[in-house]
C-alpha cells in the first residue's frame, strides 16, 4: 500500500485554524481590535453592517505595515510579535500566536489597506478564503482599515450556526466594551448599520466607564488601588446599592488583557460578604498589573484564561482591596440590607386572630373548573386577565414578607405555626371539590400546608404533594404565555412614566423582546441612547420594581440562549414566571392553597413546572399502608 499522509494545503488548514478562533463575527472583531491596540492606534473605528455577518471594518492611526508585512500578516503563524519560545514568557502584547489574520481570510473575503508614516503610498490586498486576488499600491492614510466581508462565505455550517443579528450584535458589544474598559486612552467608536452605537472620547476609566454605561455610573464607582510585589491592583467597583440583577458589569483584566475568572469573581464576591442581597451581582472593572513571567497566557486560542504562578496570593491580594474600599469609601459600615429592607411587617397572627379575622381573598366558591360550563377562558375573564390564585403583587408581597420575617426572627419561628393551625380551621363548606388526577376522578377536601412549601391534598387514592413554587411557576407560566401569545395583557398606565437606564447590551436585548414585553401589558418606549421611558406597566407588578424585574428577565433571556430553539415567547413568559412566582417559604392561606390546586389542574401541562421540575406527586393509600404496616 502507498502512503497515505498529506500536508494539508494552507487554505484547509487556515479554515481549521479559524474553527478555534473565529467563532462567530464577535471574535474577529476581537482579534482586530486586539491587532490595532498592538499597533500603537489611539483612534480605532469600527464600522459593522448586519451584525458583522456581511461587513466588519476597522479603521486605526497605528503604525501600518510594510507592502511584504501586509502580505506576510495573512500567512499562519506569521507575527512581528514574538521571535523565540523564550518570548512566550514575556508578553506584553494582545497577539501572539500569528494566527487570527490567517484565519479569518481562511473564513472570509478580506479588503486590508496599510501605510506606514514614512512610506509615500499604502498597500492594498484583497484576499478570499486564504487566496491572494489582488495586490496594489494606493493612496491611503496612516494606519490600517481592515475590511471583512462575508464572514463564513465558505463554511456554511458555520454560518448556519450563527444566532439573530440582535444576539450576534450584543457579542460585539461585549468585546467593544471589554477593549475600551482596558483602554481608556483610546478613542473608540462604533457604528452598526446606519447608527452610531459608541463614541468614546480617550479619557480617565471613570470617564470611559461612563462613556459605556451612562452617566449614572458616576456616583455608582468606588476606586480600587492595591500595590504589591505580586500584582498592582487599580479600578472601580460598584457600591453595593447598585448591585445588580444581571451578571452584566463585572470585568477583570490582566495587564489590560480582559480575562475570566471564576477564582477571582469570588474574591470579589467574598469582599462584598453580607453587603449584597442574595440575588444581586457586584460590578467590577478590575486591571491587575502583573508581571508577564509570573502568568501564563498561552493556554487557550482566545487567551481569555489565564494560569496564575500564585493564584492564592492573587486572590487574597484582590478580596483585601476591594474590602478595603468598601470600608474606606464608608460602604460597609454604613449600610447593613437586613435593616434597610425590614420595613415594619406584621409578624404571623396568632390562631386566635386568624379564627376571629379570617384572610380576604377575592374567589368564587362555587366555582368549580372541571364543570362543562366553567371552562377556564370563562374564569379567566371572571378573574382578570392574571392568576387569580393570587396576583403578581401579592405573591411578590408575600414573598418578600417572608423573607423578612425570616430574617428577623431567625430560627426562633416554629416552621409549621400555620400549619398546625390549618388543622384546627373548619374545612369549608364548599372545600369538597372533584378533579382528575392522572385520568381518575377523585375529591379533594380541604389542603393542607407543610413547611410552608407543599401543599398536601386528599385524594380518593391517597393524596398528593404539591410543590407550592414549581406548581404556581407552572401556573403564571400557562398565563403569561397566553399574554404574549395573544397581546392579552392589561396595562396599567404610570401617573410619572419613569426613565430607565439599560446598558448598551442590554437595550439591544430589550428592543428584541419589544413585542413580547407589550403583550404583557408593558408599555415601554424606547428614549434615547439606552433610555427608555415605561409608560405601563402590567396591571398587577407594583411599578418599585420594574427596573428590578426587567434586568431579571433580561439575565433570564441571555442565559437561556444557549438552549437550543428556545422561542423567545415562551422564555419571557418562563422568565416572568420563575421571578414573580410565590417562593417556597411563603405561608398560604386555605384558600390560596385552594385556588392554587384548582388552578394547576386548569393548565394544559400540569405536571411540571416549565423548568421541567415535577409540580406534584401521588401518594396512594396502598404504598402509605404498605410502608406502615410491613
Ligand atoms: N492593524 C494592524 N496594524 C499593524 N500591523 C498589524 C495589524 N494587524 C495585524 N498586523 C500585523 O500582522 C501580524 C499578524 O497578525 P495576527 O493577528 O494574525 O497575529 P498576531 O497578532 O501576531 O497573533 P495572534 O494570532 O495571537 O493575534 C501581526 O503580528 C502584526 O505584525
Ligand atoms: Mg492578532
Amino acid at each position: 500500500m502507498s502512503d497515505i499522509i498529506n500536508l494539508l494545503p494552507d487554505s484547509v488548514a487556515n479554515q481549521i485554524a479559524a474553527g478555534e478562533v473565529i467563532q462567530r463575527p464577535a471574535s474577529a472583531v476581537k482579534e482586530l481590535l486586539e491587532n490595532s491596540i498592538d499597533a500603537q492606534a489611539t483612534d480605532i473605528k469600527l464600522i459593522l453592517k448586519d451584525a458583522g455577518r456581511t461587513l466588519i471594518q476597522i479603521i486605526d492611526n497605528g503604525t501600518g505595515m510594510s507592502e511584504t508585512d501586509a502580505r506576510m500578516c495573512f500567512e499562519r503563524h506569521a507575527t512581528s510579535k514574538i521571535k523565540k519560545a523564550d518570548d512566550l514568557f514575556s508578553i506584553t502584547t494582545m497577539g501572539f500566536r500569528g494566527e487570527a489574520m490567517a484565519s479569518i481570510a481562511g473564513v472570509a473575503q478580506v479588503e486590508l489597506k496599510s501605510k506606514r508614516p514614512e512610506d509615500q503610498l499604502g498597500i492594498q490586498i484583497e484576499i478570499e478564503g486564504s487566496e491572494l486576488k489582488s495586490q496594489t499600491s494606493c493612496a491611503c492614510s496612516k494606519g490600517t482599515s481592515i475590511s471583512v466581508k462575508n464572514l463564513f462565505f465558505n463554511v456554511p455550517a458555520r454560518r448556519n450556526f450563527l444566532k439573530s443579528d440582535s444576539v450576534e450584535l450584543r457579542h460585539i458589544i461585549e468585546e467593544f466594551q471589554r477593549a475600551a474598559i482596558a483602554h481608556p486612552e483610546l478613542a473608540l467608536s462604533l457604528h452598526h448599520n446606519t447608527s452610531e452605537l459608541f463614541h468614546l472620547p480617550k479619557g480617565t476609566l471613570r470617564q470611559r466607564l461612563v462613556g459605556i454605561f451612562g452617566d449614572s455610573y458616576n456616583q455608582r464607582l468606588v476606586p480600587v488601588h492595591e500595590d504589591t510585589t505580586i500584582v498592582n491592583v487599580t479600578g472601580f467597583i460598584g457600591k453595593p446599592e447598585f448591585a445588580r440583577k444581571t451578571r452584566g458589569e463585572q470585568f477583570f483584566f490582566v495587564n489590560n488583557r480582559f480575562i475570566k475568572s471564576s477564582y477571582l469573581h469570588h474574591a470579589i464576591q467574598n469582599a462584598y460578604e453580607r453587603l449584597l442581597p442574595k440575588d444581586a451581582f457586584p460590578s467590577y472593572f478590575i486591571n491587575m498589573e502583573i508581571d508577564p513571567k509570573t502568568i501564563d497566557v498561552n493556554i487557550h486560542p482566545t487567551k481569555t484564561e489565564i494560569k496564575f504562578e500564585d493564584e492564592r496570593s492573587v486572590y487574597a491580594i484582590i478580596r483585601s482591596a476591594v474590602k478595603q474600599s468598601l470600608g474606606k469609601y464608608n460602604i460597609a459600615p454604613s449600610l447593613d440590607f437586613e435593616q434597610e429592607t425590614s420595613i415594619a411587617i406584621p409578624q404571623n397572627k396568632s390562631r386566635e386572630e386568624v379564627l376571629m379575622n379570617p384572610p380576604k381573598i377575592k374567589i368564587d366558591k362555587n366555582y368549580n373548573p372541571f364543570s362543562e360550563e366553567d371552562k377556564k377562558d370563562e374564569r379567566r375573564k371572571q378573574f382578570g386577565p392574571t392568576s387569580p390564585v393570587l396576583s403578581v403583587h401579592d405573591s411578590f408581597k408575600r414573598n418578600a414578607e417572608s423573607e423578612n420575617r425570616r430574617k428577623g426572627e431567625g430560627e426562633r419561628e416554629p416552621h409549621h405555626a400555620d400549619s398546625q393551625l390549618e388543622i384546627e380551621i373548619k374545612p369549608e363548606q364548599n372545600a369538597q371539590q372533584e378533579f382528575n388526577i392522572e385520568g381518575e376522578k377523585t375529591t379533594k377536601t380541604s389542603a393542607y400546608q407543610l413547611h410552608n412549601k407543599y401543599i398536601l391534598a386528599h385524594i380518593k387514592t391517597g393524596m398528593i404533594v404539591i410543590d407550592q413554587q414549581a406548581a404556581h411557576e407552572r401556573i403564571l407560566f400557562e398565563n403569561y404565555l397566553e399574554m404574549v401569545e395573544n397581546h392579552t395583557g392589561v396595562s396599567q398606565q404610570q401617573l410619572f412614566p419613569q426613565t430607565l437606564e439599560f446598558s448598551a447590551s442590554d437595550t439591544v436585548i430589550l428592543k428584541e423582546l419589544h413585542e413580547e414585553l407589550q403583550g404583557l401589558g408593558f408599555d415601554i418606549n424606547e428614549f434615547g441612547k439606552n433610555t427608555f421611558i415605561v409608560h405601563g406597566t402590567p396591571a398587577d407588578i407594583s411599578d418599585q420594581n420594574v427596573f428590578e424585574l426587567l434586568e431579571k428577565l433580561i439575565e433570564d433571556y441571555k442565559s437561556s440562549q444557549g438552549e437550543l430553539g428556545a422561542a423567545k415567547k415562551e422564555v419571557v413568559a418562563k422568565a416572568m414566571a420563575k421571578n414573580l412566582s410565590i417562593r417556597s417559604g411563603v405561608p398560604l392561606t386555605k384558600e390560596e392553597m385552594s385556588h392554587m390546586v384548582d388552578e394547576l389542574f386548569a393548565c394544559r401541562m400540569p405536571y411540571s413546572s416549565p423548568t421541567g421540575k415535577p409540580t406534584l406527586i401521588t401518594i396512594s393509600l396502598e404504598e402509605l399502608d404498605k410502608k406502615l404496616k410491613k
